[in-house]
């Protein structure tokens, strides 16, 4: 018999010779424009924390006042005794302010992904002998992914289209549409997140109508972010309240603590209540994160200023770095990759960027393609011109020492 310590010290020595073991940088302050990071400040340019909620005043109080008025922990899962008034009135909040009927919040938005496709695949609901069929884009999120793997071979097939080819998505749904399947559901990330490119939600919207076929969406890096009020990728697309489905993360734009939701159509969340495993047999959100998330929602549904002022510190950004004469893909997105080819370069870059105060991330094979390693850089609404300033020096400073602009 095997080792497991001697199996698992290969594998990590193998990560180590692959250049794709994972470090960790401790942060000794919150999360925001400024970090601090090796008792030195750093802009932050590799968070989530696009509109610099995470540690914003109106956030912080209301998770402080969730503390106070309803204590730390739920201590159960939603139905035994560990729903709150408050996490209904949270689900009704997001319910709106995406233009749905109603929304069921999980832990995770992993958890929440992973709930949608097991819960509606694996249950038969009353049909004996049922095939289903999920059409999933290349470039989906690794929970949508995992999500998929949790249905059934027997009742679910699984096909992949090319990354936002509407064409090869028709071609697939023309070759299965004399199929007898039960439920077709197209599977898509809102915005892609090694890219920073939107889904063509508005054809997407169409040809699900067009071939009977339920639209899935995670914009866990839409909401918040995308559209003129930041209700996310559909807002953008110009089909704000017609995606059937939309999943989404509150550890993100939403103040960056945790959790997420499956938002949709009335009948479909209340089967969710029953049926999705990660929410019967996982505990509530705590009131905190329940109060905080509330504030961050009710801040955007009154003030646009934040989502205007990411906006134009990603076009400040993007128009800068490209100034310089980096390569970067273009889009609208503050996922900005800044495009550097190999990997050893993206890690030389991100180390010396580090020393010159900006915090940004490497990513390379398996990652992305080979010869496609990049920086992510990732604006925030917490960020001054100067910071941004500052850090457009050091990408300046550091190319040209790099001799790659
Ligand atoms: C597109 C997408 N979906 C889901 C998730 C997972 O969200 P959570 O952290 O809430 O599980 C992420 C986080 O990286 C994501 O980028």
């Amino acid at each position: 018999m095997a080792n497991v310590l001697e199996l698992v010290t290969k594998e990590l020595e193998q990560l180590e010779r692959s250049n794709t073991y994972k470090y960790e940088v401790p942060l000794q302050s919150a999360q925001d424009g400024i970090v601090r990071v090796g008792g030195r400040n750093a802009v932050m340019l590799a968070s989530n924390n696009y509109l610099g909620l995470s540690n914003h005043p109106g956030v912080r109080s209301a998770a402080i006042r969730g503390i106070r008025e309803y204590g730390y922990g739920v201590a159960s899962v939603r139905f035994i005794c560990g729903t709150q008034d408050i996490h209904l009135a949270l689900e009704k909040k997001i319910a709106k302010f995406l233009g749905t009927e109603d929304t069921i919040l999980f832990s995770s938005c992993w958890a929440a992904n992973e709930a949608f496709f097991a819960s509606l695949t694996n249950e038969k609901m009353g049909v004996d002998s049922y095939r289903d069929v999920i059409y999933s884009d290349r470039l989906n999120h690794a929970s949508i992914i995992d999500g998929q793997r949790l249905c059934r071979g027997e009742t679910t097939e699984k096909k992949i289209y090319a990354h936002a080819d509407m064409n090869d998505l028709v071609r697939q749904l023309e070759e299965d549409r004399g199929k007898d399947y039960r439920l077709r559901i197209i599977a898509s990330d809102g915005v892609f997140s090694m890219e920073g490119d939107l889904a063509p939600l508005d054809a997407l919207v169409a040809i699900a109508a067009k071939y009977d076929a339920i639209l899935f969406v995670d914009d866990s890096h839409g909401v918040g972010v995308c559209g003129k009020t930041g209700r996310g990728t559909p807002e953008a697309r110009g089909v704000h309240g017609r995606v059937e489905v939309l999943t989404g993360t509150l550890g993100k734009a939403i103040g960056g603590a945790a959790g997420g939701y499956i938002s949709g159509r009335r009948e479909l969340i209340a089967f969710m209540r029953q049926k999705a495993r990660t929410y019967i047999f996982s505990n509530s959100l705590p009131p905190a994160i329940v109060f905080g998330a509330d504030a961050a929602f009710t801040l955007l549904m009154k003030d646009r200023s934040l989502v205007r002022k990411l906006a134009a510190n990603t076009a400040y950004f993007r128009r800068g770095i490209s100034a310089l004469g980096f390569r970067i893909l273009e889009g609208e997105h503050p996922i900005v990759p800044v495009m550097l080819g190999e990997a050893s370069v993206a890690q030389a870059m991100s180390q010396a960027l580090m020393k010159a105060g900006v915090y940004v991330r490497g990513l390379w094979y398996p990652v992305v393609p080979k010869g496609e390693a990049r920086l992510r850089a990732q604006v925030s609404a917490a960020l001054s011109t100067r910071e941004i300033d500052t850090v457009l020096r050091a990408f300046e400073k550091v190319g040209k020492k790099m001799n790659l602009i």
